[in-house]
């Protein structure tokens, strides 16, 4: 179903010489940032919990030329393309100006690169100069995998290099979550920015989303002779509408309640007596999927990756009937793969649609996609995406010579 994916050296050649043809010059750089996979560790970021998501071999491209003081045109004027267009057009075009940027004030994709540059001058107090930019990304877009992220960490890194910041990366990650909460107007945590910055090949990053600590925890599929597959539903998700934030809400409420400044502070073996039925079944799914992250990673320190999968499939039943951020279409993802053999299955990422993730053996894969998708045919759902990830290394530079 998914087209094979090019090699990141000669998607950033290609791109190199398509900057060119746009914008009549040689970019400064390329720089890559991964999109992400959650493999455990689901709503809890916000509630300053644990998460162990890896980066994926799937990644957004920026080229990217400063405006050179002296230049003609305006100096602050940001222009860009992206090579994801609508049908028959073969680049989606957009520009803004680096000064006055508000929140709403630049839409569609082109609101993530502006909301970088917001967080940049608001938050950091950098002077933006215009750039030019042009985009490439092979994550798909709307399927739970940090599309969006991926492009604000893309340019976030390319602007740090090229302005010499020198911001390390969990500030690149606090800043890029400031672009998407208070100029995207997407209430979301720090995961996805964070694993799009600090994954390492081979490995998940376990998070502590309190403290921004973390640590590589290897993750070695192919060795097990296991892989992820991903089942991308195409139900489209959005975090600006109200199902995220109403969690979200919920969690506070419920930690306020319990008297803790978050649901992280809250003492294992506290009582939820006193909650509300539904406000306590958030906060179970809280403390518990915290709980199922510190066991996950236990096994993978311990060498045993299959031994994960009864947890990740505990992880989707909270979020089914405990968190309700589930539907019928990632449900279903899971059930069939499991029935096909799979050794867990989840939804990944905020949820409401999107992708859910399988454990599998190598061997199993023909079957379980034969089944996923026979099971979403039977019930007359949408064919989904199916495709395997690998964990890959954080956001960062492509080396790319030219003439
Ligand atoms: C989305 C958000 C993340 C996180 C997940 C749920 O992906 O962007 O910050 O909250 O949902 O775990």
């Amino acid at each position: 179903m998914s087209a094979p994916v090019q090699p990141v050296q000669s998607r950033a050649e290609n791109l190199v010489r398509r900057f060119a043809e746009v914008y009549g010059e040689t970019p400064d750089g390329v720089w890559r940032a991964p999109g992400r996979v959650n493999l455990i560790g689901e709503h809890t970021d916000y509630n300053n919990g644990f998460v162990l998501p890896f980066a994926i071999d799937r990644s957004a491209l920026v080229a990217m030329r400063l405006r050179r003081p002296g230049e003609t045109g305006e100096p602050d004027v940001v222009r860009l393309a992206s090579t994801y267009a609508p049908d028959g057009e073969e680049l989606s075009r957009a520009r803004f100006h680096t000064g006055g940027l508000e929140p709403g004030g630049v839409g569609g994709w082109a609101a993530y690169p502006a909301g970088v540059v917001f967080a940049l001058v608001r938050r950091a107090g950098v002077v933006v100069p215009g750039f030019d930019l042009l985009l490439d990304s092979t994550v798909p877009v709307g399927a739970g995998l940090s599309s969006s992220h991926a492009v604000e960490v893309a340019v976030i890194v390319a602007l740090n290099e090229l302005l010499e910041l020198g911001m390390d990366r969990p500030r690149m990650a606090r800043l890029t979550q400031y672009a998407e909460n208070e100029f995207v107007g997407a209430p979301t945590g720090i995961m996805d920015q964070s694993a799009s910055l600090m994954g390492r090949e081979g490995s998940a990053l376990f998070l502590d989303c309190r403290s921004l600590d973390s640590e590589t925890v290897p993750l070695p599929l192919a060795r097990h002779g296991l892989e992820v597959l991903v089942i991308d539903t195409r139900v489209v998700h959005s975090h600006a509408d109200g199902g995220y934030s109403a969690r979200r809400s919920s969690c506070e409420r419920g930690a306020a309640a319990l008297g803790a400044a978050s649901l992280r502070e809250v003492p294992a073996g506290t009582s939820l007596d006193r909650l509300d039925a539904e406000t306590r079944r958030r906060v179970r799914h809280v403390l518990g999927e915290n709980e199922r992250v510190l066991q996950v990673v236990g096994h993978l320190r311990a060498g045993d990756v299959a031994g994960i999968g009864n947890l990740l499939t505990a992880s989707h039943a909270s979020l089914r009937d405990d968190f309700e951020v589930s539907c019928p279409e990632l449900d279903l993802a899971v059930d069939a793969a499991l029935a096909a053999g799979a050794l867990g299955a989840r939804m990944t990422g905020g949820g409401f649609g999107g992708s859910a993730i399988a454990l599998i053996r190598r061997e199993d894969e023909e079957r379980v996609r034969a089944a996923v998708r026979g099971a979403f045919a039977e019930r007359g759902f949408r064919e989904p995406a199916l495709f395997t990830v690998l964990p890959a290394d954080g956001a960062g530079r492509i080396r790319v010579t030219w003439h």
